[in-house]
């Protein structure tokens, strides 16, 4: 079997013990290389050792002097709002209602749902972003789409036909009955087929009746390894109209915990204006907060208190994310400038191996992946980003007075974005489209 030495700069958490910050689990190797075997890291290290661990035939690659860091994870994002990011709006509703509704209708065209598919491919790959959990649209071919190009790509990619039958567009409409056969189907043909995941998908209770609720519980006790993905808290007026629409619900994450769906591996997009009795319910089920930093500036919605979620008696576990067209980049490192800018707000501190850790090993985690994913030890899928903190005038400017990693990788966070990426390695093949959009 053919075989890859990629020498660079190896920077990676390690998959125990996973403490952010923590400088005993990371990996930092300034002549460092992987070998890449069927797919998988083989062997990570030392140059020199590497290498005499490689057959003769191994192709070589020396991306030196740049960072070589694990594929970035984003864990929530809608693939058919492409056409929707930059939408000019005054909040959360009035941005669905206007914008957002009526570009998903769109994707009841299969044709447009494979071109926005190919194009979803070239950009986050582009970004080096190699895991997305995605959103389709309500629309089975929608998923049929995503699902189609990841398994060209060979990508590890989860995403879910969504379930919503109110108060949207007819054309997005499916039915409680519907949405469960539908969502069957989906599981069924991709599930497991390359690296595909499913998730279970309502959007939010607002889009879903209490009937259509229930059988995604149904769908949730007939597959409890999926992941389930919703959005949850996060804007004032969404919560209050919630809270009328599911009258005996204690609050707004009642309603999702009493249809089974607060639990392990399922994932609450925004979750930012959380009670503490709501806080205490995530962390005891081990459900995972989805912070979504640029969408919740661009949006208005809110303040997401990382820091205090970390650090409560019961911590919330945390995951980030672009949440696009909502969110206002692609970029993993753009978005954890902001969720930086925010904690700035709060008075709290972010530091950059902090967020380092989040939008990799952090993200795989939350989604219980770290077997596979986030991080560049032997084992792990080979998805490999490649890193370049030098990559435009102003850039190269500032690394001039750079003297630690934790300063390089925040300059790559503050200044950086997808000029900055060299390569993107998907299960070893490198995958960064080399014409964009
Ligand atoms: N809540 C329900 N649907 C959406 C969506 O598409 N984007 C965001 N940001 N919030 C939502
Ligand atoms: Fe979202």
């Amino acid at each position: 079997t053919p075989e890859t030495l990629i020498r660079g700069r190896l920077l990676s958490f390690r998959r125990a013990p996973q403490h952010a910050g923590d400088s005993e689990s990371y990996l930092y190797e300034e002549d460092g290389a992987l070998l890449v075997r069927n797919g998988k890291i083989a062997a990570v290290g030392v140059y020199a050792d590497v290498k005499a661990k490689a057959g003769a035939e191994a192709e070589e690659v020396d991306h030196r002097p740049h960072l070589i860091l694990p594929g970035l994870i984003d864990c929530h994002v809608h693939f058919p709002q492409m056409q929707v990011i930059a939408s000019y709006a005054a909040n959360l509703l009035e941005w669905l209602d206007t914008y957002t509704f009526p570009e998903e209708c769109r994707f009841v065209e299969t044709a447009h749902a494979e071109r926005i598919a190919t194009q979803f491919f070239d950009e986050f790959l582009r970004q080096g972003t190699t895991t997305a959990v995605a959103y389709c649209s309500v629309h089975k071919a929608s998923a049929d789409a995503f699902f189609a190009e990841s398994l060209r790509r060979g990508t590890l990619m989860i995403g879910g036909k969504v379930m919503m039958d109110r108060n949207a567009p007819q054309g997005l409409l499916d039915t409680p009955q519907l949405g469960y056969d539908e969502t069957r189907a989906v599981i069924e043909q991709w599930h497991g087929k390359g690296r595909n995941h499913v998730a279970i998908t309502p959007r939010f209770a607002i889009t879903s009746t209490p009937e259509q609720m229930a059988m995604t519980q149904k769908l949730a006790e007939e597959f409890p390894d999926l992941h389930i993905q919703t959005h949850l808290s996060e804007n004032h007026d969404e919560i209050r109209y919630t809270c009328e629409l599911y009258p005996d619900a204690t609050d707004y994450t009642d309603i999702y915990a009493r249809y089974g769906l607060l639990r392990k591996k399922a994932l609450f997009g925004h979750a930012i204006h959380l009670s503490e009795r709501e806080a205490d319910a995530m962390a005891e089920s081990g459900a995972v907060a989805v912070h979504c930093p640029t969408s919740n500036l661009f949006l208005g919605s809110g303040l997401f208190p990382l820091k205090a979620i970390q650090r409560r008696e019961k911590p919330v576990t945390v995951a980030v994310a672009t949440d696009i067209g909502g969110g206002s980049s692609y970029s993993m490192f753009k978005t954890m400038d902001e969720a930086y800018k925010i904690q700035q707000l709060l008075g709290e501190r972010l530091n950059p191996l902090e967020s380092f850790y989040h939008m990799t090993l952090g993200n795989a985690v939350a989604l219980d992946l770290a077997d596979r994913i986030g991080t560049l030890d032997e084992g792990s899928d080979a998805d490999i980003v490649v890193m370049n903190a030098a990559a435009t005038p102003a850039m190269r400017l500032r690394m001039e007075t750079v003297t630690s990693l934790s300063e390089e990788l925040f300059l790559l966070q503050t200044l950086g974005d997808d000029r900055s990426v060299v390569e993107t390695y998907v299960a070893g093949k490198a995958s960064k489209p080399q014409f964009g959009l």
